[in-house]
Parts: structure tokens; C-alpha cells; sequence
């Protein structure tokens, strides 16, 4: 378990390799398994392989090159008529996404997180490219497939980032 925490990194090169209905069902399960506010649970996911929606993706996110090797994309929305208290799914649909991640990385998959909160004019821009419903708010897309690169753990542990009792 927590191997891939550690060996987990964001993956922006892919190999032309679909990948398996089996596994992007076990990485959906796995982010709906998070924890969630009053367990609402108030996530979405829309499941993206079509080339030209992964192209027409990178017209409007900036940093999201890699999906032009990227066989499938996974936006990550939040519901917010199911959240628990007002912008609670923002907690919610993260933690999804970080099992999503740990789950892919599990399964030999690479991933990588692209931003679309809290940029409002991105999330607009989401919501019309995939007919997504007026309650509904974009979190994040994550670029799935297999790693066609290799990255070194990185050394993250820091001891004045932990403060004990009180700052
Ligand atoms: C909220 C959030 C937004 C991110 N947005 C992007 C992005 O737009 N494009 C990108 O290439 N990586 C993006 N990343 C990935 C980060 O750059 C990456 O997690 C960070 O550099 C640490 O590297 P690691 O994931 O390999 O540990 C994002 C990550 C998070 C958590």
C-alpha cells in the first residue's frame, strides 16, 4: 500500500496502448471507495478515449499536452445539489481522485492530475464540452494510460512542515 504511494508520479508520456475495461473499472471503483463529507459521496466521472475529444481537450487546458499520447482522460465533477455543506465536493472528488491515482499506479497505469478548479472560466469551458448539467462543477481531469516514461522518487519528507501540538 504504501508503495504506491511513493513510486506514484505524474506521467506525461504514454504508450499507444488502450487501456483494459477491466482496469478503468477497478480505478473508477477505487475512487468511489474515498471518503466523502456525510458520505454523499457527490462525484461524477466522465470516461473520455475519443481522440477527438482528448484534442479538444488541449485546446482549452494549457498544460495538458500529454494527452496527445494519452489513450483516455477521466473528468472528475461534483455534484453540488449532493454535497454536504456548500463547496464540500471539492474535498470529496480530491480524495477520489488520489485513490484513482494510487489505484491506476497499482495496476501498472500512469496518470497525471490537471487542474480545472478553481478556474471559473475552465470550468465553463468543461461543462460545455461535455454537456455537463448546470449543478454540476469540474474538478479536475486525470490523463490515464500506460507510462511510456520512467521517474525517480523524489525525496519529500520535511521535517518543519509537521508541527506538533500547537504552530
Ligand atoms: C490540483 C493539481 C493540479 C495539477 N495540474 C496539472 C496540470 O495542469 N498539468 C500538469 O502537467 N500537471 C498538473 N498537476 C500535477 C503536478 O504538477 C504534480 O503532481 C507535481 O509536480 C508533483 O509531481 P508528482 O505528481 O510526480 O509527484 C497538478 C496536480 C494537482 C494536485
Amino acid at each position: 500500500m504504501l508503495d504506491v504511494i511513493y513510486k506514484r508520479r505524474s506521467i506525461r508520456k504514454y504508450q499507444n496502448k488502450p487501456v483494459e475495461e477491466e482496469k478503468l473499472n477497478e480505478v473508477l471503483k477505487a475512487a468511489m471507495y474515498a471518503p466523502s463529507g456525510m458520505n454523499k459521496q457527490p462525484w461524477h466521472f466522465i470516461v473520455c478515449k475519443e481522440r477527438k475529444t482528448l484534442d479538444e481537450v488541449q485546446k482549452i487546458h494549457p498544460y495538458s499536452s500529454m494527452l496527445s499520447s494519452a489513450p483516455c482522460c477521466i473528468i472528475v465533477a461534483g455534484d453540488t445539489k449532493m454535497e454536504h455543506a456548500k463547496g464540500s465536493y471539492i474535498q470529496d472528488c480530491a480524495a477520489a481522485v488520489e485513490n484513482l491515482l494510487l489505484a491506476a499506479c497499482a495496476l501498472e497505469l500512469g496518470t497525471c492530475w490537471l487542474g480545472i478548479y478553481p478556474d471559473k472560466t475552465r470550468q465553463e469551458q468543461f461543462k460545455k464540452l461535455f454537456n455537463m448539467p448546470s449543478d454540476i462543477e469540474p474538478l479536475c481531469v486525470v490523463a490515464l494510460g500506460y507510462p511510456d516514461e520512467k521517474k525517480d522518487m523524489p525525496q519529500r519528507f520535511d521535517q518543519s512542515k509537521v508541527h506538533f501540538e500547537k504552530w
